[in-house]
């Protein structure tokens, strides 16, 4: 469990946060809410927070915690505050951006494993360190980017995420698609993401892009999960249609253009951390997958929520063969991710230039 300290230089916030790990959620709470807020009068959030805090370190109190907070999260006026003040954290998220910047964003860039450097498809005149920003969520070992970048394509404003945040370490599905609400309160538009994936068809070679046609959401999360921000989106948004057509074609245009072969695929998502198995990899075969990740599925989701405009393009690191498995070594994948990320900045600045 990380509890999130409320912030002495945001006076506004009056909630104290008890946010709850995957793992947590997993073993004690099974499918409650992944966040807790405690409304209690700001002068007062920052002494509430140290005592909850001294007791959490104590094993005795620290089980009572969980107890009572598994009680108190199932009752839904915990998670209506819960998604207000998810809301209200978005909100004050992008005043601050706002605040700085000049113009605000039509088009979100979130890049994934490797690609932190396709920012590069970027002119670069802003950049903010995630913990800088009101309510971020704070980065873990894993993520070696953590910025906030604002800059332009050709005069268009945009806004990048260089370093994005994964069910796998630890972060709810709220957390993982926060970044994408502050695009949404900015008015950004279109969101253009990247990921590094595993190939599953026999099309796909180890460097190959993919532009992502369709996904299948296997992760067991779903960011739309819980009240219903009805300022934010639909109930039931449409997923006929989640990856836009005209962006696609963009794409695949500036494939030709600049002589990148690009495929067209479907993106299967997993939590991971564990890479496939065998058998796994055959399943996702026979269901139609044409690559995996451990990626994109929850910000893609609220995207569409958002009404965003969505192109998604795969970094294909490594194919997988389960009549010959051989293991996916992370380095290998890490270093064919940072040697395509130069096609996949030129995919991108094409794309952004034509929207
Ligand atoms: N599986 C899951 N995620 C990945 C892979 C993979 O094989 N390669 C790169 N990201």
């Amino acid at each position: 469990m990380t509890l999130h300290a409320p912030r002495d230089e945001h006076p506004s916030q009056d909630f104290v946060f008890c946010v709850f790990t995957q793992a947590v959620r997993e073993s004690i709470l099974k499918t409650t809410p992944s966040s807790v807020a405690i409304k209690v009068p700001s002068a007062y959030s920052k002494m509430v927070y140290q005592v909850v805090v001294a007791l959490y370190n104590n094993t005795f109190f620290r089980k009572v915690i969980c107890q009572i907070v598994c009680l108190t999260a199932q009752k839904p006026w915990i998670n209506i505050a819960a998604m207000k003040s998810y809301k209200h954290k978005a909100v004050e998220a992008a005043q601050f951006l706002k605040d700085h910047i000049e113009k605000l964003p039509q088009i979100g860039l979130l890049t994934g494993t490797g690609l932190g450097e396709s920012a590069t498809a970027l002119d670069i005149s802003l950049s903010f360190e995630y913990k800088d920003i009101p309510h971020f969520p704070a980065t873990t070992v894993e993520s070696h980017f953590g910025k906030l970048l604002f800059g332009s394509i050709r005069d268009k404003p945009i806004i990048a995420m260089q370093g994005r945040f994964h069910l796998y370490e630890g972060y709810s599905p709220l957390e993982v698609t926060f970044p994408v609400r502050v695009m949404q309160e900015l008015g950004v538009k279109t969101l253009i993401l990247s990921n590094a994936a595993g190939g599953l068809s026999p099309r796909l070679q180890t460097g190959d892009l993919m532009i992502i046609a369709d996904h299948i959401n296997l992760t067991g999360s779903n960011p739309l999960v819980g009240p219903n921000e009805e300022s934010w989106g639909a109930r039931f948004p449409d997923m006929t249609e989640a990856y836009d057509k005209k962006l696609i074609t963009l794409a695949e245009n500036a494939g030709k253009d600049a002589g990148i072969r690009l495929h067209k695929g479907v993106y299967a998502g997993l939590q991971g951390p564990s890479l496939e198995t065998p058998a796994e990899i055959r399943f996702l075969q026979t269901i139609g997958a044409d690559a995996v990740g451990f990626s994109t599925i929850q910000e893609v989701i609220a995207a569409v929520h958002a009404d965003m405009q969505v192109l998604g393009l795969s970094i294909i690191t490594n194919v997988h063969d389960p009549l010959a498995p051989t293991p996916a070594v992370v380095e290998e994948i890490i270093a064919v991710a940072n040697s395509a990320a130069p096609k996949l900045a030129t995919i991108i600045r094409q794309v952004a230039i034509k929207i």
